[in-house]
């Protein structure tokens, strides 16, 4: 036995019980800061994604299903990502702003039905461009200037049919500005802007693509998505958007770009959304399948983890589940 020890500092006091660790919580985890992601498809039926366990490409009839149970749990917005027919897919995706295309539907259906939900729109060509790329593809280039202009038709589109916001997840240079002026001309002016800011050129899309099959036909997304070993240059990105008029600011993927997210909120007063993308989901639920995790454990810590770092809210796939299990704890 030793003597008591001199020790005016043990942390382990604010540990003691439930309630005081209530009390010193310095992070609270809320279905409310939650954004849905929400595959489409044209037609009736609800297709299983193989490449994602648990996610379906939901009918308009599904999403409606999947809208009103996640606003039953406190989930209050969703984004929307269309899988194109392969014939509906061209190198001008021009289906992109076709008014009576499959992300219109869906935005008047749940603006009609649910006008409380926040209906976040992606904006980028990859589901409608037959090179499966986001912008329009000249000899193997990416071309920037050209994309902005179908980009500001597609976001407008969604605009129209009452998109709340809409998220450029394109990386072409200067497009923020341009939806803002383009909307703006048309009277949006209370269109909201969430740029993906740092979306970076990860391996972690992939279960998304086979979601959509919208994989790039040729080559991959370097020349526009961000180099995974770059952190300054986020800062950048960060300024531009922020000068461009950006009304929230996204990282992606989320989990192995904490620091990211923990460097832009020190950078910008401007809301953080962080995307849990479809690879950080699919290593939990395999890892879960197998039995080797705790699934609803690990999805409240990764989730968890992301807001600690900074971000004001998180797009997730788990974000039924963790609405509902946040109500159990
Ligand atoms: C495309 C887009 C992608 C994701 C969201 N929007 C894929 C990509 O850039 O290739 C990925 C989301 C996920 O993996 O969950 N503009």
């Amino acid at each position: 036995m030793i003597d008591a020890l001199f020790m005016p500092h043990r942390p382990r006091r604010n540990r003691r019980t439930a309630a005081i660790r209530g009390l010193v919580r310095e992070t609270v985890l809320r279905a409310d800061q939650f954004i849905y992601p929400l595959f489409i498809k044209d037609g009736a039926g609800d297709e299983d994604i193989a490449s994602m366990p648990g996610c379906a490409r939901l009918s308009l009839d599904g999403l409606l299903r999947e809208a009103s149970e996640a606003l039953a749990l406190g989930v209050r917005a969703v984004v929307l990502f269309p899988a194109i027919a392969a014939e509906l897919k061209s190198p001008e995706a021009q289906e992109a702003s076709n008014p009576a295309g499959l992300v219109p539907q869906a935005i008047q259906r749940l603006k009609a039905e649910f006008p409380e939900l926040a209906v976040f729109t992606d904006v980028a060509l990859d589901p409608y461009n037959s090179d499966g790329h986001d912008g329009l593809v000249s000899d193997g280039v990416i071309l920037n200037d050209e994309t902005i202009s179908v980009l500001c038709e597609q976001a407008l589109c969604h605009a129209r049919a009452g998109a709340d916001v809409v998220s450029p997840s394109d990386m072409m240079d200067g497009r923020v500005g341009a939806l803002r002026a383009a909307l703006d001309a048309e009277g949006f002016i209370d269109v909201a802007i969430c740029s993906y800011t740092a979306k970076y050129a990860s391996a972690y899309y992939g279960p998304f693509r086979g979601a959509l099959d919208s994989s790039p036909k040729l080559g991959d997304k370097k020349t526009y998505q961000m180099d995974p070993a770059n952190a300054r240059e986020a800062l950048r990105e960060a300024t531009l958007d922020e000068a461009e008029g950006a009304d929230i600011l996204m990282v992606k993927p989320a989990g192995p770009y904490l620091d990211i997210i923990a460097q832009l909120r020190q950078a910008t007063t401007l809301p953080l959304a962080a995307y849990q993308v479809s690879g950080e989901y699919l290593m939990i639920k395999a890892a879960a399948a197998s039995g080797w995790l705790d699934e609803r454990a690990v999805v409240l810590e990764s989730l968890l983890s992301i807001r600690r770092a900074g971000a004001d809210m998180v797009l997730t796939y788990f974000a039924k589940d963790a609405a509902r299990w946040l109500r159990e704890n």
